[in-house]
């Protein structure tokens, strides 16, 4: 049996979504929808256009490890330092709200680093994780699916996402649109200086020994380098639709050796 349980206004038509209720009458399967990449590469722009375009709900993960970092530095800890981060993680475990997650301190250079360090602790990890699961299980508002971006989505968060992206773009191209982004409101920047960090946060991303960045094996592989933001999302788009429709589209990737879009 199929269910119409999504329509993108961007295709002016329904897409079909295979109907996953089981025999035993639980609720039906939310469409998990995995958009990992390394920072700066889009994936963050890319991941909220296609839940708004799919009226499903969208989680910005890197937000979540950023307001663990920010609550330990606005705490006067140490962010190196488990015992410091602990308090902070207390806070996550009881639930975070939507006005923590778009508190613009978390968009600072020192809170982002912040957070590429608490991001390496296993207690950090895990408590994200589950709060991460929760909201892929069971989205707000109900909706049919949930979209989730980070770097370790569809390697270790949800391994089962219905879809795998992994969007990325070359270095140079994610500084040079990184320093756009910001210049106006940092005065003084400079483009070595976005770039160093870039270089940095791709470092310790992929570095890392617990869920270091990677393509999923099954990720389809999404280089943004020359495309725009409307590019990018009518490629994914149409993926969900041919994925969803019974159609064919690219395979995946195979990690990052396999075929590109
Ligand atoms: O994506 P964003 O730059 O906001 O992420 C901030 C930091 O959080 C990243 O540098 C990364 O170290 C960490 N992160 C992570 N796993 C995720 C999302 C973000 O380790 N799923």
């Amino acid at each position: 049996m199929l269910i119409y349980a999504g329509i993108s206004a961007h295709f002016h038509e329904v897409i079909l979504l295979t109907d996953k209720f089981n025999k035993t009458g639980e609720p039906p399967h939310k469409i998990v929808i995995a958009v990992d990449g390394p920072a700066a590469s889009g994936k963050g722009t890319l991941a909220k256009k296609l839940a708004a375009e799919l009226g499903y709900a969208y989680l910005d993960t890197g937000a979540v490890y950023r307001t663990v970092a920010l609550l330990t530095l606005q705490g006067g800890g140490d962010v190196a330092k488990p015992e410091d981060v602990e308090k902070a993680l207390e806070t996550i475990r009881k639930g975070i709200t939507p006005a923590m997650l778009a508190d613009p301190a978390l968009r600072t250079g020192e809170v982002a680093e912040a957070a590429a360090v608490v991001a390496q602790m296993p207690e950090v990890r895990k408590a994200v994780r589950d709060f991460q699961n929760d909201f892929a299980k069971n989205p707000p508002n109900n909706a049919p699916g949930a979209v989730l971006d980070g770097r370790d989505i569809g390697t270790v968060v949800c391994p089962d996402a219905d879809i795998k992206f992994y969007v990325t773009a070359e270095p140079e191209e994610r500084a040079r649109r990184r320093f756009l982004e910001l210049k106006d409101r940092t005065p003084g920047l400079t483009l070595e200086e976005v770039q160093k960090d870039i270089n940095d946060r791709d470092h310790h991303d992929m570095s890392r020994t617990i869920s270091p960045l990677k393509a999923a094996d099954d990720a389809i592989i999404l280089d943004n380098t020359h495309l725009n933001a409307k590019q990018a999302l009518d490629a994914a788009l149409e993926i969900v639709k041919n994925k969803f429709s019974g159609g064919g589209g690219p395979s995946p990737a195979g990690g990052a050796k396999g075929p590109r879009i």
